[in-house]
């Protein structure tokens, strides 16, 4: 701030206070600030999609531009339907447009989610970053639920029933991310339906997150809510499996049984963000649509991700770093952990720590496990998107055959990332 400015008195509330600034942010700020001082940064901490909005989307946007008039606070009808469609065609749910809502980005639906529910907030360890920030900001209790790198860090149903029999009679939301963001992991049927179980059992509403849903890696993603329909909210967007984060949109699907939720969920749009864009809520139709435009730009993203986080996977095993292999989405979950002494030697004792000299010494950003709830250990999160996504989908889509070919030059600087860390980690003694 300007040195000159005197600020002005003002008091926050408690619960604000409370809430530090992203990490996320953070660690973005730092690598900029690195850039401007000439280093060469590989940016493995913001999970932005690398790929571009798909063109059918893109020349929509275009014919719609002076669309100007507010839209239905639930949502533009057609693109209700347009959703309705798609999570009946991908998940065999029964769901029409009076079921769903749209909101700018799925992450605002959150916040106003818990802002309707009173219920205590349930989140595997680790989660991604904003839900318990979310609930801070709303003074809400949080419980976090211990995963373990055994289980691929994917919540057991057995975790979920010890909590639920240790702690009776309360009412509660449970966050599931699956395809997962920090950890690539994704639920196999089975323990969807182990789960769902536990939770019907306990009346626990599930927030079932699916942001990364048409990247699962053999386009074999399943929705809890196949499994538990009456307590299940599905939650989904454009942000990430079709690159169009900065359009903000998102949308919830509600069962039936909770439809008093979504009608206090419209209560409080029409109170806050009234609606969604109107440009952006027709141009996004598009996206929902079974069209082959919209399927051979989901194949293509699907398999250069694939190819990434089995590459990244191998390489970083052969450094001795330790990793569930991911099944979908942007992101691995990395331990540092067989190399604790040589780090702790050199000052590095927690995952904080090992992000900002990684950083400063190797010019990888990446993001610690402490954000995501990983209180313990040597743990960071790597998104793997740092290349020139545009390039590669385009080549992919004119010839899926050869994607090693393609992307080798594009994705060279991605996969240095590792030999910078090797390199960085034998310099240390
Ligand atoms: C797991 C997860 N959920 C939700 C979001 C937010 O998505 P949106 O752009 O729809 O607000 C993100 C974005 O990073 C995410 O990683």
């Amino acid at each position: 701030m300007n040195a000159s400015v005197k600020p002005h008195p003002v008091a926050l509330s408690g619960s604000v206070l409370n809430v530090p600034k992203s990490a996320t942010l953070a660690i973005n700020e730092k690598s900029r600030q690195l850039q401007r001082e000439g280093q060469d940064i590989i940016r493995l901490g913001l999970g932005q999609s690398p790929f571009p909005v798909p063109d059918i989307m893109v020349q929509e946007l275009r014919s719609y531009a002076s669309a100007k008039d507010y839209m239905a606070v639930q949502g533009y009808l057609p693109l209700r339907e347009a959703i309705a469609g798609f999570i009946q065609r991908t998940e065999y749910l029964q769901r029409g447009a009076d079921d769903v809502i749209i909101g700018p980005g799925s992450k605002e639906l959150l916040f106003d989610l818990q802002m309707v529910l009173d219920c205590d907030l349930l989140l595997p360890a680790p989660s991604w970053v904003s839900y318990q920030p979310q609930s801070k900001l709303l003074g809400k209790p949080v419980h976090w639920l211990e995963c373990r790198a055994e289980e691929g860090w994917k919540l057991s149903a057995e975790t979920l029933q010890q909590h639920c029999e240790a702690n009776p009679g309360r009412a509660r939301l449970l966050i599931l991310n699956s395809p997962n963001n920090p950890s690539g992991a994704c639920f196999t049927e089975a323990e969807l339906k182990a789960l769902a179980a536990v939770a019907e059992a306990h009346k626990v509403i599930i927030l079932s997150d699916e942001i990364y849903s048409e990247l699962h890696f053999e386009g074999a993603h399943q929705s809890i809510a196949r499994y538990y329909p009456q307590g299940t909210i599905v939650s989904n967007g454009i942000s990430k499996w079709a690159g169009a984060g900065g359009w903000r949109l998102g949308f919830f699907i509600f069962p039936p049984e909770l439809r008093a939720v979504l009608e206090m969920m419209v209560v409080v749009a029409s109170e806050t963000f009234t609606s969604v864009s109107a440009p952006i809520q027709m141009a996004s139709i598009r996206a929902f649509e079974d069209s082959p435009e919209m399927l051979d730009y989901i194949h293509a993203s699907r398999a250069i991700m694939r190819h990434i986080g089995e590459g990244f996977y191998q390489r970083l095993q052969a450094i001795d770093l330790q990793l569930a292999r991911p099944d979908g989405g942007f992101y691995v979950l990395v331990d540092f952990a067989q190399y604790r002494d040589t780090l702790a030697k050199n000052g590095i004792n927690s995952a904080p720590q090992l992000c900002v000299q990684m950083l400063e010494h190797s010019g990888v950003a990446a993001l610690p496990g402490t954000d995501f709830g990983l209180q313990q250990g040597l743990l960071t999160r790597l998104a793997l998107v740092d290349f020139d996504g545009s390039q590669l989908l385009h080549s992919v889509m004119t010839d899926t055959d050869d994607l090693s070919k393609h992307s080798q030059p594009t994705l060279e600087r991605l996969f240095s990332a590792v030999d910078r860390l090797e390199h960085w980690l034998g310099t240390l003694d």
